[in-house]
């Protein structure tokens, strides 16, 4: 039986289904018996760039907390809001001086807890990011630490006389573009740190190191968060005996010869401190996600842990690197689902490109936003979101090094330009500074703001926005999207992506052209017909036989026996 000759624009039809919804603070599993993370779909925030409540140009948790209503109809389970603590901000936040108490500029621990409070109402979690590498220079312990050889917290962090006068202990180099030793003047040693010098690393193989950091992850847990996304997790330990890192073709994103950073990043020490963490996460619950850079599938499946006893979430970081092609995410895909462990799919953080600028033409940019969307949301596996990807938010890239704000960007310019152009304010209207705050905004608000907002996009049916509205809830809805497997159906496509999601009698096909050409898509699959759930540019020809897709377009649909 044919159905649903034509789709115009975005349709959608939700079907009643039970929505097995993460409840803020409840128990482990979710109603169908699932861990809560499984279903839930994460919301990475960016606090200076949210939402400013008092307009001083910078956002705080106050102006989340105004905008938890947004986030619940947008279809969001849990937010992951990056560093909030106590920070001189040199690395705008990721170099922390109290792992337990919230940065002034972003309000109080009080009002932490009206977030809390609130988002749980909301039946919203909350996931912190903990800086478990490294703290601020600032931080009470590193100044003990430098104070003198012998004070007690000399062994917190990496300490080692260099090599001779000017000489560090080895040739490791700092992920931002200075060595990756530091000389201190006063105890006549090199201390080590893999990001900023602010940033100096701890010293995970001091036992108290690693209790300090476990008491935080309690902490918190009591306050009432739901897990953390743990930074730069493979950076933990180094070799004790400082080795060299042997050298590697070319030159590094700052121009400077490369190595092959073995001896200070991925050490098998790394999984025994994550897998203390995730005991203490387990008597609350709660998930770990990791900034889990890796080269390939087989080391990120190694983040689970071989008994699943480590990291739940561990983000594949792979996926966004990838050239936009039917045929690579086909192979993509299917590597990482049948890894073994819950896909985590990401397409945009803090840290790269945003994902609409990335993939954009020039021509279709908006269609392009809407088939990743169409695409990383209905794969099996969690997915996190990150802030404005949902509008289309664009780079807005600094165009003289004077702009630049992000250190990594004023040491590597012109090479490198920094973060700032993924970081600047969420457009909540067409009004002054995007409605982000009636303060001159710490970053400045692209052109683009005018027409993608959200104020703008709500009231256009095909925008954006209401694309990943009507993607969340039927996601959320849909049970083989939640449970089902991944099935490949058109393998030799090089155009169009197709796979099924099956769960139990069900069967969910989505469609996706990644050409910028119209396509006719002839899937074979064993059904007498197609209920539409949600489309873009497609329409069904010659019976449901045949789906016409314009450039980009996406097509889901229910299979009927
Ligand atoms: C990864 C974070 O995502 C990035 O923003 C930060 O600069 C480094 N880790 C250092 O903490």
């Amino acid at each position: 039986m044919p159905a649903c000759a034509k789709i115009l624009g975005v349709l959608m039809v939700v079907l009643t289904l039970p929505m097995p919804a993460a409840l803020a603070q409840g128990p482990g599993l979710d109603a169908a018996g699932h861990p809560w993370w499984q279903h839930a779909v994460f919301h990475e925030i960016y606090p200076r760039s949210f939402a400013d409540s008092n307009n001083d140009g910078v956002g705080d948790l106050n102006g989340i907390s105004s905008k938890l209503g947004y986030l619940k109809d947008l279809g969001v389970d849990a937010i992951w809001i990056t560093p909030c603590f106590p920070s001189p901000q040199v690395d705008f936040g990721y170099d922390v001086t109290d792992y337990e108490a919230i940065d002034p500029m972003y309000g109080t621990l009080a009002d932490f807890d009206k977030l809390a409070a609130s988002a749980r109402q909301h039946h919203i979690r909350i996931i912190l990011d903990f800086v478990v590498n490294h703290t601020s220079d600032q931080h009470p312990w590193f100044l003990d630490s430098k104070s003198s050889r012998t004070s007690a917290h000399r062994d917190w962090y990496i300490w080692r006389d260099g090599k001779g006068p000017q000489r560090p202990p080895n040739n490791w180099t700092s992920t931002f573009g200075t060595p990756a030793w530091a000389y201190d003047p006063t105890t006549q040693q090199y201390y080590y740190h893999y990001f900023y010098p602010q940033q100096p690393d701890l010293n995970w193989r001091n036992p108290a190191v690693e209790k300090a950091m476990l008491d935080t992850t309690r902490f918190w847990y009591e306050r009432g968060v739901s897990g953390f996304r743990l930074d730069a997790v493979d950076t933990l330990f180094e070799d004790p005996a400082l080795k060299d890192n042997p050298p590697a073709p070319g030159t590094d994103r700052f121009g400077r010869p490369a190595t092959r950073e073995i001896y200070n990043k991925k050490l098998p020490e790394v999984h025994t401190a994550l897998k203390a963490l995730r005991t203490v996460a387990d008597e609350y619950h709660a998930v770990l996600i990791g900034e889990t850079w890796t080269s390939d599938v087989a080391q990120l499946r190694e983040y689970y842990g071989e008994q699943n006893d480590e990291l739940q979430l561990p983000m594949d970081l792979l996926l966004n690197g990838l050239p936009f092609s039917a045929s690579v995410y086909r192979q993509h895909v299917a590597a990482v689902d049948s890894a073994g462990g819950w896909p985590v799919y990401v397409i945009s953080n803090h840290d790269i490109t945003r994902s609409y600028t990335r993939y954009a033409d020039g021509r279709h940019n908006d269609e392009i936003a809407k088939l990743m969307a169409a695409f990383y949301l209905t794969l099996r596996g969690t997915a996190i979101m990150y802030y404005g990807e949902e509008i289309g938010m664009e780079n807005n890239d600094p165009r003289s090094k004077e702009e630049v704000q992000d250190p990594e960007g004023k040491l590597g310019w012109p090479l490198e330009k920094g973060r700032d152009g993924e970081r600047t304010p969420m457009q909540w209207t067409a009004g002054a500074n995007a409605g982000f705050s009636s303060g001159k905004p710490w970053l400045p608000v692209p052109a683009s703001a005018k027409t993608h907002n959200v104020s703008s996009e709500e009231k256009n049916p095909r925008s954006i926005l209401e694309t990943y509205r009507s993607l969340l809830a039927m996601r959320h809805h849909q049970a083989a999207l939640l449970e089902g497997d991944y099935f490949s159906v058109n393998s030799d496509d090089p155009n169009v992506l197709a796979y099924l999601r099956r769960y139990q009698d069900e069967s969910i096909l989505v469609v996706l052209n990644f050409s910028n050409q119209s396509q006719q898509a002839k899937i074979d699959v064993p059904s007498s017909g197609y209920i539409s759930l949600l489309s873009s540019g497609a329409t069904l020809d010659n019976g449901y036989r045949t789906i016409s897709l314009e450039p980009f377009a996406f097509y889901i649909a229910k299979l009927t026996k």
